[in-house]
């Protein structure tokens, strides 16, 4: 690495000096390891941190690559490495803080933990009947006992898919049927913005005739009045009180699957990402502690939803797999006022804080002095996660919430990764503002020439790879190997070899950092949140009267990227009616999807920029969405004369 040059913010020394990576030599020295015996590398992980129940015969096992087994022949069960080995240290310290939305606590220690989730693992297993390998769909709000819910599951061997509470009754409904779950864990509904909001209503709308879910288990949170369907909705408030607090931990192989979690591609409808034991389990385990370097006695609070990989792997396995405390939080950052973060980071002495950059700037935006208000002393280290983070937001954030001596890492990773790949450390890296930085010890990470198969030099661009299977990534695609195979290892290849690509764009600075600039596909990242722009124009399509959709994503000041419509109408919308309309097609996307899916503009267009074969060229249509000029050749399209009708309509 050639010497960094500026703006670099150097790590805090006081930091540094016990972190567990304390300067970039030692970062070197582990990547130099793992590039020199990469099983010998994880292996020695596996070992030191894995409590097993039986010792895997082979760390990796690659002959039927791109599907990978780590660990082979290994035995374990993750309850055991988030509860049960921790109860002989640790049983009275807090697992999980709580707060709700209204400012109602709970704190949860090691062994209450232990107590609620076997308690939660008998009533699955006992009155449900589910077993190993069974799915079971979560739609919880952010109460610990979706963290039981997960847990229980994982005790128990059931493979959770966790759907976001956001989602519609559709969406929901898709990724049961897709994942032929037996058993929906949900709530009544719990509380936003100091109000009630209901979720069991969405699981009824969910559950038609054909549903495959034959029981539904309600928590009861906000106690607000729901329908019960007999036979089939249990009350867990119930059930739970007499079921024992002891409950054998199923023994699973290190590649039987852990969960299931559903995310968007580039085309067609979300897939099943699903993620295995050991693996899995090893790396949130080993990134928690490399990247928030938590001690013993910190406070670490994850803002995600549990709905989200980054609530999965970053508010409840990676956190209680190392024996740390995790704060979870019902609510929104801006309710009751823009300072409620960092009121809460004086009131449970915050150490590590994790959030989203779109959440950073809505903070920035609505408080930009409310940090100043409260004592952030606490604070180490900073993390932002789920879309690439602006310098100005990152230079709010390091400033004014990090007094300009934490560490921020920016990490970067997906659904599909388990885990982070890129991130700073934080005794060790020097940290440059919207660079995601270099990769962990142990990722081959590399930014490739997509033609070539190459890695491109220094000041060049091109896509960001992992040319070596890791221990965290993606297994499959729940029910369809093939799309496994095509969506991530059929466009690039390295010497010959398919490798992993992760669908987002890179550049190396002249310093070898690593800048993630968005995706290369068709999916778009609103506020964080992943979505496909085939789904957005799916939705829009069930309404009766649109013909044709075509969907981009447009740069927004707050969202990151907020989606831009092209609507093509079967009869013509009249005029001054467009408004009722859009809204009109809004309503059908919050029916399909959920809120956060709605688009920000949506024009009525009588036609598409299509080519000769009737293939849409959606960079055209990004440009125009920008406002940008059309450098790009139209001469090739059906109807070249298209373009400047849309751009018209457009900027009137
Ligand atoms: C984007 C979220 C830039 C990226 C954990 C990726 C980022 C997608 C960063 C995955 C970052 C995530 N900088 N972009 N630090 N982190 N992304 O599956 O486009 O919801 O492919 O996982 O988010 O989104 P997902």
């Amino acid at each position: 690495m050639s010497e960094v040059k500026k703006p670099v913010f150097q790590p805090n020394p006081q930091f540094a000096a016990t972190a567990r990576i304390k300067n970039m030599d030692e970062y070197l020295a582990l990547q130099k390891m793992a590039e020199e015996d990469y099983e010998g590398f994880w292996d020695k992980f596996a070992k030191e941190k894995i409590d097993w129940i039986k010792p895997y015969t082979q760390v990796l096992d690659e002959s039927d690559t791109p599907f990978c087994k780590w660990f082979v022949n290994g035995k374990l069960n993750v309850t055991h490495q988030c509860i049960d080995r921790h109860l002989a240290t640790r049983k009275d310290k807090a697992a999980i803080i709580f707060e709700g939305d209204r400012g109602d606590k709970q704190t949860i220690t090691y062994l209450e933990l232990s107590h609620s989730v076997n308690k939660f693992a008998n009533l699955l297993k006992n009155d449900f009947g589910v077993k190993k390998g069974d799915r079971v769909v979560i739609y919880m709000p952010m109460i610990p006992e979706a963290a039981y819910a997960m847990l229980a599951c994982a005790r128990i061997g059931a493979i959770h898919s966790i759907v976001f509470g956001g989602f519609s009754s559709e969406a929901l409904k898709d990724r049961i049927e897709d994942a032929d779950a037996k058993v929906v864990i949900t709530a009544d509904g719990a509380f936003r913005k100091g109000k009630p909001y209901m979720l069991k209503s969405v699981v009824d709308e969910a559950l038609s005739q054909k549903s495959p879910v034959q029981k539904v288990l309600v928590v009861q949170r906000n106690n607000e009045e729901i329908t019960w369907i007999a036979g089939r909705d249990y009350s867990y408030n119930e059930l739970i009180k007499n079921q024992s607090n002891e409950c054998e931990a199923e023994v699973m192989d290190s590649e039987d699957p852990l969960f299931l979690l559903y995310t968007s591609g580039s085309t067609g409808k979300p897939k099943g990402v699903q993620h295995n034991t050991a693996g899995y389990i090893l790396w949130a385990q080993m990134t928690m502690e490399w990247v928030f370097d938590v001690k013993e006695n910190d406070i670490y609070w994850c803002t995600a939803d549990i709905g989200w990989i980054t609530g999965h792997t970053y508010i409840v396995y990676g956190p209680l797999a190392m024996g740390a405390t995790t704060v979870m939080f019902e609510g929104v950052p801006t309710y009751p006022d823009a300072g409620r973060p960092w009121k809460m980071v004086e009131e449970y002495k915050i150490n590590q804080f994790y959030t989203a950059p779109t959440a950073i700037r809505v903070l920035h935006k609505t408080g930009e002095n409310e940090p100043a208000k409260y004592d952030l002393s606490s604070l180490k280290v900073l993390g932002t996660v789920g879309e690439p983070i602006d310098p100005p937001a990152w230079k709010w954030y390091y400033e004014a919430v990090g007094g300009s001596k934490c560490a921020i890492v920016d990490t970067y990773w997906q659904t599909e990764t388990g885990g982070h790949i890129i991130s700073p450390l934080p005794g060790a890296t020097p940290m440059k503002p919207g660079c995601a930085t270099f990769p962990l010890p142990g990722i081959m990470g590399e930014i490739l020439d997509p033609q070539t198969g190459q890695k491109v030099g220094l000041g060049e661009s091109g896509y960001m790879c992992i040319t070596r299977p890791w221990p965290a990534m993606i297994r499959g695609v729940w029910g369809d190997p093939q799309r496994f195979v095509k969506a991530y290892f059929g466009d690039i290849k390295k010497e010959g070899k398919a490798v992993y690509f992760t669908g987002d764009g890179a550049h190396y600075d002249e310093d070898g950092y690593i800048t993630i600039t968005g995706r290369t596909d068709d999916v778009i990242n609103v506020s964080g949140h992943r979505l496909g722009t085939a789904e957005v124009e799916a939705a829009c399509a069930k309404h009766p009267n649109v013909a044709e959709v075509a969907v981009v994503g447009k740069p927004h000041a707050l969202k990151g990227e907020g989606i831009f419509a092209y609507i093509m109408m079967k009869d013509e919308v009249p005029f001054g009616e467009e408004i009722e309309m859009a809204k009109e097609i809004n309503k059908v996307i919050i029916q399909e999807i959920g809120n956060f899916a709605t688009c920000d503009d949506i024009v009525f267009v009588p036609g598409l920029p299509k080519t000769r074969s009737g293939k849409i060229m959606r960079r055209i249509l990004r440009s125009i969405a920008k406002g940008e000029a059309i450098t790009q050749d139209i001469s090739t399209l059906e109807d070249p004369s298209i373009v400047a009708t849309i751009e018209a309509k457009v900027k009137g």
